[in-house]
Formats: structure tokens, C-alpha cells, sequence
């Protein structure tokens, strides 16, 4: 890996799960700076607003210190080119998830040349694991400690089972 390079770790992070957390610290490990940046998923309704995720994946990555977290509204290949960002980190979990980012893969680097998208394989512990499953369990009352980050399990418990004020 080259110095000085800016990586970007999009997504809806709604909210952020253990397995989005091993994603953006193995990218932490590999670029200089890795911009965490919550961006807007057109084909979803988001439960937690653009702040209170960026708030939670403040919490979640407060311990690395190369790790940004940021907001953006616009195209990810404008967002890149505005960052002067080479990399475009993506999580995969299953074939599933395959097909979906490869056509924004290509989009992406369409749109933005400059920018590479590299996929990291998902920990086979976490293969099963997403912000909508979390969702699911943690407003049916279910335990959900092992699926999202430490720090702010207690947040997402009170939000999830509409105890906030
Ligand atoms: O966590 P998600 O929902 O899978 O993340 C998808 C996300 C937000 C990264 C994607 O929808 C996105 O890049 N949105 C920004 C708008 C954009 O650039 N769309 C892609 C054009 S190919």
C-alpha cells in the first residue's frame, strides 16, 4: 500500500454493527486516513437519523485514530473526487450482496476514475449479519449485545424499544 492514501467507507449505517466496525479497522490498517461517511441508500427508510448514526459511529471508532466520520448527500464518486479519496471500501458478505456492488462498483469508477472500489471479504462470524436484521430483533425485545458495537448498545436498546423521550 502506497502512504498517504484516503480511503472511504460508504453506507447507510443504520446502524453501525459489529461487522461494519471489522471492516473499517482492517481498511484502517491499510490506508493513512479512512473516512466513515453516511450516505443515502434511495432504496431504503432509514431509522435513525444522518446524526444519531454519526454520532454512533463516532463512539464506535473513537479508539482509532485514523478513522473520520462525515455525511454526505450526493453521489459517492463526487464525494471521493472531493475528498481526493483512491479508495472505496466495501464489505461482502455473501454472492448476494455480489451482484449489486459490482454495478455500483462500475458506476462508481464510470463516474470517478480516480477511485478504486476494493471489497473485503465479511468475517465468516459476521456472513449472516445486517443494520436490518439488528433493527428486527432489538424492537421485538431481543438480545442484541453481540451484533452491534459495545459503546452503544445501550443507545440502540432504548431507541429500538421506543423507550426515548
Ligand atoms: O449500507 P448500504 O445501504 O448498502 O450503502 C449503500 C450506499 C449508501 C453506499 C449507496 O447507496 C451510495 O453510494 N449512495 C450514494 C448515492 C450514489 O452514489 N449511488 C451510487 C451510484 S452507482
Amino acid at each position: 500500500m502506497k502512504e498517504g492514501i484516503t480511503a472511504v467507507c460508504p453506507g447507510s449505517f443504520d446502524p453501525i454493527t459489529v461487522g461494519h466496525l471489522d471492516i473499517i479497522t482492517r481498511a484502517s490498517e491499510m490506508f493513512t486516513k479512512v473516512i466513515v461517511v453516511v450516505m443515502t441508500n434511495t432504496s431504503k427508510t432509514p431509522s435513525f437519523s444522518v446524526e444519531e448514526r454519526m454520532e454512533m459511529i463516532r463512539k464506535a471508532t473513537a479508539a482509532i485514530p485514523n478513522v473520520e466520520v462525515d455525511a454526505y448527500g450526493g453521489l459517492l464518486a463526487d464525494y471521493t473526487r472531493l475528498k481526493q479519496a483512491k479508495a472505496i471500501i466495501k464489505g461482502l458478505r455473501a454472492m448476494s450482496d455480489f451482484e449489486y456492488e459490482f454495478q455500483m462498483s462500475l458506476t462508481n469508477k464510470k463516474l470517478n476514475p480516480d477511485a478504486e472500489t476494493i471489497f473485503l471479504t465479511t468475517r465468516s462470524e459476521y456472513m449472516y449479519l445486517s443494520s436490518s436484521m439488528v433493527k428486527l430483533i432489538g424492537s421485538m425485545g431481543g438480545d442484541i449485545r453481540e451484533f452491534v458495537p459495545a459503546v452503544i448498545h445501550e443507545d440502540i436498546k432504548r431507541r429500538l424499544s421506543g423507550k426515548d423521550a
